[in-house]
């Protein structure tokens, strides 16, 4: 049974630390709107869909608290908070795309008191993650059609049940090939700096008794040449209208590589994910994190004092390198500007 990422539970927000997977399985209060923000901005919360539904609730935990009647002074603070819930990673669409939501939500029912807006807010959060749910078994399905029994599949970063509400993006084909009996493998990359893949999917892969190998980034062109590896899926945390993609760095890397050796390499995400307001790739905004990641990870200094470093947590992969799109409405494919422009009928 997958754990759920976030809960509502005796009015307050839970959620596992992803920190310190895979040693511990820790569950953490969340409380505020500045708890929420450096749980996103840490990773204890991560993952494009998880944290567009941390967001929601983050709104939530600001405003919750907010004690007058003043409709004006309350969408001030909602707005507010809202800035502040979107200033904590740039990358993943769904946080701004659960923003947006949100600010609809409130201003859609203007005529409403103050408290029953606050109640809005906290049951449009909670909706999200019963979406998510159903969003992330449409694409499991949608992405089964391209498994086949005796497979070996390779993933990157951590696309799994934990980076969404429950069931995942990329890692669901898996889960639901799994629960039909089929006997696959997956390759997972290490993923530095921060080790999603071994730390994350690995674990989610093992509880889920999927066999899973670990391999070190710089192991795929070998795994690949050695025809071991049949079908990559990977998550995205932005798909532009062109279909070019940003996830976690090295994606790009994994997908030349797969063009290289024949490989199909397919995107999974949730249409909350495409971002039409951005024409190609290279508008996508990439985070760049604490070089302390890359020298001083997990505890231990592994490059010399006063090195440059450069530390960018995502990277765009052209969709040229794309076979297709896993979403819940079915896996689109290339021209992407039209299959994409279709979903939302605009095509
Ligand atoms: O920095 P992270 O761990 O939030 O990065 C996560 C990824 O890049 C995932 O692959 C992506 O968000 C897809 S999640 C279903």
């Amino acid at each position: 049974m997958p754990i759920p990422t976030i809960q509502w539970e005796k009015n307050l927000v839970k959620i596992i630390d992803q920190t310190e997977l895979p040693i511990k399985k820790t569950f953490i209060k969340v409380t505020t709107a500045s708890e929420m923000w450096n749980a996103i901005k840490q990773l204890k919360i991560r993952g494009a869909p998880a944290i567009g539904i941390a967001a929601a609730f983050g709104i939530y935990l600001g405003v919750r608290k907010f004690q007058s009647k003043d409709k004006k002074k309350f969408l001030g603070k909602l707005d507010d908070v809202c800035s502040y819930i979107g200033s904590s990673r740039p990358t993943a669409v769904n946080l701004f795309w659960a923003i947006d939501r949100i600010k609809r939500r409130v201003h859609v029912n203007s005529e409403a008191s103050v408290h029953e807006l606050k109640e809005l807010v906290l049951r449009e959060a909670c909706l999200m993650i019963d979406e998510d749910n159903q969003v992330c078994r449409a694409i499991g399905e949608h992405g089964l059609k391209l498994i086949r029994d005796g497979h070996s599949l390779l993933t990157h970063c951590n696309a799994g049940g934990l980076a969404t509400a429950m069931h995942g993006t990329a890692l669901s084909p898996m889960f639901r090939a799994k629960e039909l009996g089929y006997k696959i493998h997956v390759w997972v990359d290490e993923t530095r700096p921060l080790l999603q893949g071994s730390r994350i999917t690995a674990w989610e892969l093992g509880e889920a008794e999927i066999p899973a190998t670990i391999i070190t980034d710089n192991m795929a062109a070998t795994v690949m040449s050695q025809k071991k590896v049949d079908l990559v899926i990977v998550g995205a945390d932005r798909i532009a209208a062109n279909g070019d993609t940003a996830n976690k760095i090295g994606t790009l890397g994994v997908a030349v590589l797969a063009r290289e050796f024949g490989i199909p390499f397919y995107i999974a995400a949730p249409v909350s994910t495409i971002d039409r307001e951005i024409k190609n790739g290279d508008e996508i905004p990439i985070e760049e994190r604490d070089p302390r990641e890359v020298t001083h990870g997990f505890g231990r200094q592994t490059a010399p004092d006063g090195i440059g470093v450069y530390n960018p947590a995502f990277d765009m992969t052209p969709a040229k390198y794309i076979k297709g799109i896993i979403t819940e409405k079915g896996i689109l494919n290339p021209p992407y500007k039209k299959s994409i422009g279709k979903i939302f009928n605009t095509s």
